[in-house]
């Protein structure tokens, strides 16, 4: 194995995850691990030079005061008090703390500053093949950041041992399905079966916690199906990155919402996971892919939701609006990037309403819909702005949009931030 390892142990803190960050800015691989692990599975992990006990002030989670077992204590393992537990103070002040860091990691601790992606692909390489050995794993790649470097990563530890599922909904961007075929088909030589199911996705629910649902269990379905289909799978591949586990809820830290990665998929796969992208924060898994060769039109994606376009076709789902909306969707993406505003503005789609307006087209009157774009910037997506798009690429695109794309008559721009809009329309 490549990198050292610090090894931070969850005591109720909210900053454990701020902690593994600097400590890997000073260049150490780090891992976030429950406090009641145990010695015999700390002495499993690979190169791991120190432990970090960090709860906050008083380390109680529900009125209970928690703390790691006596043997981790007295391991052979230096140990440092992050918080104030220990005799001393645990410094408030950033430049403080990483100084106080630095001489743990490096002094007590003699780690190496060693963690870059290269070294990380390499040890996860080493890794997954140990806990697969000559068996098979099956992924569903849906083409987002996540499953597509994992398929990477997985494609080079385990070639053709891996299957990817690539199921198109009919939900997808303009292009999306036809990259994954060209990607991990053509370039990477991999396994990947591609199911085309469109017309299983195209509910008449309007409702949009049912279509999420619909669209969700769906998925689940025709991945099932699939999954059936083969032999021999042992493993399923995911990929869950860390801030998944943190908003799924640790042994100190409630969930603030299920976590549903790829469609969350069904718990009667009772396969044993690979998930080599858990302790990666999302900056690092992109990073990742780029070392693994991905294109960056993949690798730095906007975020796109689960269920795709359908939340965008607003209403019930029709196949003429679902097309207006991706194709709407593709100009925009294609003025937005011929004019600099790829990888700058945060998120921009576009969203069909199910009504429509009149209008004149070829002489005549005309009823036909409005096509909504939106583009918004935000930290976190808990609140959000309106991005100041110039007018006059408004207009161009406005043009374009109602000369392009059929049924489409209007287009509006929505200036409405976060809160008191959401993101998207439903
Ligand atoms: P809202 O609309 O709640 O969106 O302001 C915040 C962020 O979440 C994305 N989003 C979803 N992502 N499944 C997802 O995976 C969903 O059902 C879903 N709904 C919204 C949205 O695109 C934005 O980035």
């Amino acid at each position: 194995m490549k990198q050292d390892m610090i090894l931070i142990l969850d005591l109720g803190s909210k900053e454990n995850a701020k902690i593994a960050r600097e400590v890997r800015a000073l260049g150490v691989y780090s891992e976030i691990h429950p406090h009641d692990i145990t010695l015999a599975e700390v002495q499993a992990l690979p190169n791991v030079k120190g432990i970090i006990l960090n709860g906050g002030p008083n380390r109680v989670v529900d009125g209970v005061e928690i703390d790691v077992s006596k043997e981790i204590y007295n391991c052979e393992l230096p140990v440092l008090m992050a918080d104030h537990k220990g005799d001393a103070p645990w410094p408030e002040d950033d430049e403080a703390r990483k100084q106080a860091l630095s001489n743990f990691i490096f002094g007590g601790g003699g780690a190496e500053a060693n963690w870059n992606m290269d070294n990380f692909i390499a040890d996860q390489i080493e890794l997954i093949r140990r806990q697969v050995g000559d068996k098979k794993v099956l992924l569903a790649l849906s083409g987002g950041v996540d499953s597509s470097v994992v398929a990477a990563l997985l494609i080079k530890a385990i070639g053709k041992q891996l299957t990817c599922v690539h199921v198109n909904h009919g939900l997808l961007r303009k292009g999306e399905p036809e990259q994954v075929i060209q990607v991990f088909r053509h370039e990477m030589d991999a396994n990947l079966i591609y199911v085309d199911a469109v017309d299983r996705f195209l509910a008449g629910v309007a409702d949009p916690e049912q279509k999420r649902k619909i669209i969700g269990g769906e998925f689940i379905r025709v991945f099932e199906e699939e999954a059936w289909k083969l032999e021999g799978i042992s493993f399923l591949g995911q990929g869950t990155i860390y801030p998944d586990i943190i908003e799924s809820g640790t042994k100190t830290v409630k969930a603030v919402k299920s976590h549903h990665n790829v469609g969350g998929l069904p718990e009667d796969l009772d396969f044993e996971l690979v998930e080599p992208l858990k302790m990666l924060f999302k900056d690092e898994v992109r990073a990742c892919g780029k070392a693994l060769g991905l294109p960056d039109n993949m690798v730095y994606r906007q975020p796109f939701p689960g269920p795709g376009l359908g939340v965008r076709c607003l209403g019930a789902i029709t196949r003429d609006r679902l097309e207006a909306v991706r194709e709407s969707d593709a100009i925009l993406r294609e003025e937005f990037a011929k004019n600099g505003l790829e990888g700058k503005v945060w998120q921009y789609f576009t969203a069909i309403p199910d009504i429509k307006s009149v209008g004149v087209r070829d002489g005549k009157r005309a009823d036909e819909w409005p096509v909504i774009i939106r583009a918004v910037n935000t930290v976190d997506a808990m609140t959000a702005t309106v991005e100041d798009v110039p007018f006059a690429l408004l207009q161009h695109i406005t043009h374009r949009i109602t000369h392009e794309v059929p049924g489409v008559n209007r287009v509006l721009y929505d200036l409405t931030p976060k809160p008191t809009g959401t993101i998207e329309w439903e």
